[in-house]
């Protein structure tokens, strides 16, 4: 479970977070969707220990993420949006050390990596410098590493980024099983179709806040919209710009 109150982060004077706001269960997968810029990975940083708020709180299985952000690493595995990994290092090494970090038995190390290696397809790349890796395949190696010490809460930002089709199923068939085991996930996308399927509940970020949440079929009937794309255009006021552009272009 996770708890976030009244989150407020400034960056150079300009409120970034103003007040932002959400929960996300056991079991579920919330989406959190705005435009560029409007604080996503802020969000998912603090949630998982790395920046701290201005104000506000984020409890995590109980614990305050800015009061102990130890512990917070511990229960939440954290893919970012761009991997920040160590290119020196090969995907075996990379492992091996968080498993040194996490403390997680050799046998049950192995097993593990050797699971989710075999399901993303990256056995010929474990000994190569993730320096030299593809975009895709430091991406499934983003994700391996945040997924080894079995967290109970995953935040995932924009991690099907750049993933092959079939890399991106297997990934979303195992966010299923997680959240049939009672995970919680937070998962930012732009690919609003990507998002109806995958997420129990949606969140839209504007101007600092959760302007708008609820589930895909809420938002609509609320909105009175067709589409995702719609109640997103209309929710950010983008929509009139949208057009005036078009015009403009044509
Ligand atoms: N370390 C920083 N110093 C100054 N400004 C920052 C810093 N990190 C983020 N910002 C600013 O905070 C705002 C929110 O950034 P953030 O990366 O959270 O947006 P986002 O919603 O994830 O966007 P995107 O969809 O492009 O990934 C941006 O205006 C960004 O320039
Ligand atoms: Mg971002």
């Amino acid at each position: 479970m996770i708890t976030v109150e009244n989150l407020r982060k400034r960056y150079d004077g300009n409120p970034i977070l103003d007040g932002l706001s959400f929960t996300v269960k056991d079991g579920e997968i919330y989406g959190l969707l705005g435009p560029n810029g409007s604080g996503k990975s802020t969000t998912m940083k603090i949630l998982s220990g790395i920046l701290k708020p201005d104000e506000g709180n984020v409890i995590i299985e109980g614990v305050n993420a800015s009061e102990n952000q130890l512990k917070v690493k511990e229960i939440v595995g954290f893919v970012p949006e761009s991997p920040t990994l160590y290119e020196s290092l090969t995907p075996a090494e990379l492992f091996d050390f968080i498993g040194k970090v996490r403390k997680i038995p050799r046998g049950l190390l192995e097993e593990r990596v050797n699971a989710f290696v075999k399901a993303f397809g990256i056995e010929e790349y474990l000994d190569q410098f993730i320096g030299t890796l593809s975009f895709g395949t430091k991406q499934k190696v983003s994700i391996i590493a945040a997924l080894l010490h079995d967290p109970k809460v995953l935040v995932l930002d924009e991690a099907m980024n750049g993933l092959d089709v079939k890399s991106a199923r297997i990934f979303r068939e195992l966010l299923l099983e997680y959240k049939r085991k009672g995970k919680s996930i937070v998962f930012s996308t732009h690919v609003l179709q990507l998002a109806e399927i995958i997420c129990d509940r949606i969140g839209v970020i504007h101007r600092g806040k959760i302007v708008a949440e609820g589930t895909v079929e809420e938002l609509k009937k609320r909105l009175e919209e067709k589409s995702l794309e719609d109640v997103f255009l209309k929710i950010t006021e983008s929509r009139e710009e949208v057009l005036e552009i078009v015009k403009a272009l044509k």
